[in-house]
């Protein structure tokens, strides 16, 4: 029991957190004994919290909100991908116990696309939203150059801010006009404040695929929404999986199996 590899999430809020469930399927499809918990971690215990369960003998940590930006000043080494967010989502640590710092979000995505064949490349792809969570997605999506990358926001501001950062990709403010947007990805909060609309009726058809980052009951809205205009409409529930499968993969060499992953304790 002690030996198990302990590895773990951490966030505030942290109770609702799917992470534990998928990486105990992970650890026991592949037969790992791993010992996963959640970790509520406040703001100010974070980098002790961090540098405590790596000395204490921890393996791997996932990082979620809202200490994803955070976390990576308790890293001795980031990914290039992290370098180029400014943010986290796994922990690990190498023979010379040094915390390495990456990021698995944007890939989740990537991945989760790909296995439900939604194209990128060389489509006309729309992320509403410039908060952390659309900026964790931006540049997998970019190396995948789709015809155009745009980014909308209810405050433009924030998309200036984007675009600086951003600026070694062909990321664009979108513009109103007659073009038909292929894929739309949610990456906004606007549905936990109310009904979500977003007035670009004319550029959406039968044809656009629509992705929410959120899942379950915080993508209800965003989907009644997009039910209007296609039945190619996904929550990010299989984003979930893939970003956590990758981070798996990160710890232990080796990508699991990801395709029967349940997401509720019954056996239903
Ligand atoms: P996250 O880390 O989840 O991205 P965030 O950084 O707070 O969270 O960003 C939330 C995003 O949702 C922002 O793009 C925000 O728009 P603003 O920049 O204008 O705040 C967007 N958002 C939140 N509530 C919204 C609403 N009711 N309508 C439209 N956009 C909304």
């Amino acid at each position: 029991m002690g030996n198990r590899i302990k590895l773990g999430v951490i966030g505030d809020p942290i109770d609702h957190s799917l992470s534990p469930l998928i990486h105990a399927q992970f650890g026991e499809a592949l037969g790992l004994e791993i010992d996963y918990k959640a970790f509520h971690v406040v703001k100010k215990d974070l980098d002790k919290f961090i540098k405590s369960f790596f000395a204490d003998g921890g393996y791997g940590l996932n990082v979620t909100l809202p200490h994803k930006l955070n976390c990576v000043r308790s890293a001795n080494i980031l990914s290039s991908e992290v370098e180029l967010l400014g943010a986290a989502n796994t922990l690990s640590k190498n023979s010379n116990n040094q915390i390495i710092a990456s990021s698995t979000d944007g890939m989740g995505l990537i991945r989760d696309c790909s296995d439900k064949n939604i194209e990128i490349s060389n489509k006309r792809v729309l992320i509403l939203g410039a908060g952390g969570a659309s900026q964790s997605i931006i540049p997998a999506i970019a190396r995948l150059k789709p015809a155009k990358l745009m980014v909308d926001n209810r405050s433009p501001g924030k998309i200036e801010h984007l675009l600086n950062k951003f600026s070694s990709f062909e990321l664009e403010t979108f513009e109103h006009n007659n073009e038909p947007i292929d894929l739309l990805i949610n990456a906004t909060s606007a549905a936990l404040s109310g009904s979500f609309n977003w007035d670009i009726e004319n550029q959406l058809n039968e044809e656009t695929f629509f992705y929410d980052l959120s899942y379950g009951k915080a993508s209800e809205k965003f989907f009644a929404w997009a039910g209007q205009f296609s039945k190619n409409r996904f929550d990010g529930t299989g984003m979930l999986i893939s970003q956590a499968a990758l981070s798996f993969q990160l710890w232990f060499d080796t990508f699991p199996d990801t395709s029967n992953i349940k997401l509720s304790n019954t056996d239903d």
